[in-house]
């Protein structure tokens, strides 16, 4: 990519065309002493109520900086590598990571350690990183006294409180306003399908376990997905289409959302999965459609519930687990009680937590 002049036009050329870059562009780049904010990298001027017609009265290339007077008095030096980088237009630190796709086949994927100085630690950026890889990341050694979890999850970024509260306590209990509060076994599911926007990332936290059962297990929703859309299209259209709603119900509040239970982005690319039987209600389709709908998923159900597609283990004491709510399915399998207690803590953050700290690290570490 490479910045060229004629004539006060400045153009970029990046070995396939050469475009012309907008003066205004520009101009809403300037960045003196009295146009940004060198702290909060903030603009001082609001370019939204200036009027577009901006010119360029004379440009130079020199010393990396192009050096140009705008016909409302204004000069200014850009570094053109930073010009470069934005002409990318791509999110480099996240949408870079590859998704790595995974069954119950996965092996010795790395454990993470707490340790002091965690959250700003270089460790704590590979931790990041392999979260978005896989979708999920395990941490050895966490603190287990006074709801660490939430400091935890306000060391990353913020906690995302829901009406379960800052935090919840996964213990079996009487009444139970949802299943996780009891022994069963539940079945791979992402949480809180019903919640506008639903929280990105659970936080899971074993305080206790004295039980033989309750394993976790996980399932990588990305890879069914990708897997379904090349053995089985039609299933695959169906369920990126129809958008079904997802509701909870408790005596304080109704919460409802509308979603397909494979989500895709603007590109029909994997963006999310819901899935949490439970708690869905299809809409009231044609026949044939909703036969359809019915037989495609129950295939999905299959993969999810598959023995081929599930990682099962037991988290012990001071396990701290990341789940990419949006990726990942989790369940657990059925315990005893009468073996002993078993007691986990969860909470939520969401993506810009993960992003803003990721970034951050890679800022600081210069990676
Ligand atoms: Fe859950």
């Amino acid at each position: 990519m490479k910045i060229e002049l004629s004539e006060n036009k400045i153009f970029f050329n990046n070995g396939k065309f050469v475009q012309e870059i907008h003066p205004f562009w520009l101009r809403e780049r300037v960045d003196g002493d009295e146009f940004l904010d060198k702290g909060t990298q903030q603009r001082l001027f609001d370019p939204s109520t200036m009027n577009g017609e901006i010119i360029i009265k004379k440009a130079e290339i020199r010393n990396g900086f192009l050096e140009v007077d705008f016909n409302d008095g204004v000069s200014s030096k850009l570094d053109i590598d930073k010009l470069e980088y934005e002409f990318s237009n791509k999110d480099t630190v996240i949408k870079s990571i590859i998704k790595k796709k995974w069954d119950s086949s996965l092996k010795n994927i790395k454990n993470f350690t707490y340790k002091e100085d965690f959250y700003e630690s270089k460790e704590m950026h590979d931790l990041l990183v392999s979260f978005y890889e896989y979708g999920f990341v395990i941490i050895k050694n966490v603190p287990t006294e006074n709801n660490y979890i939430v400091k935890f999850a306000n060391s990353i970024g913020s906690v995302r409180r829901t009406n379960f509260g800052e935090h919840f306590n996964v213990k079996s209990k009487s009444n139970p306003n949802d299943l996780a509060y009891t022994t069963l076994h539940l079945s791979p599911h992402t949480d809180n399908p019903y919640r506008n926007p639903v929280p990105c990332i659970q936080l899971l936290h074993c305080i206790e376990s004295e039980v033989s059962g309750g394993l976790s297990t996980l399932v990588d929703g990305y890879t069914v997905t990708e897997n379904l859309k090349k053995e089985d299209p039609e299933a695959y259209k169906i369920l990126s289409e129809v958008k079904v709603r997802f509701k909870f119900t408790d005596k304080s509040v109704v919460l409802e959302d509308w979603s397909e239970l494979i989500h895709l982005d603007e590109n029909k690319e994997f963006k999310q999965v819901r899935f949490s039987p439970r708690l869905d209600y299809v809409p009231m389709l044609e026949k044939n459609k909703l036969d359809l709908y019915y037989k495609s998923r129950k295939k999905l159900s299959d993969l999810y519930n598959s023995k081929n597609n599930r990682i099962e283990f037991k988290l012990t004491s001071k396990d701290l687990m990341m789940m990419d709510n949006y990726r990942v399915l989790h369940g657990r399998t059925k315990f005893d009680p009468s073996e002993g207690k078993r007691f986990l803590q969860g909470c939520y953050i969401d993506f810009d937590s993960t992003e803003g700290k990721l970034r951050h690290l890679k800022r600081k570490f210069k990676i």
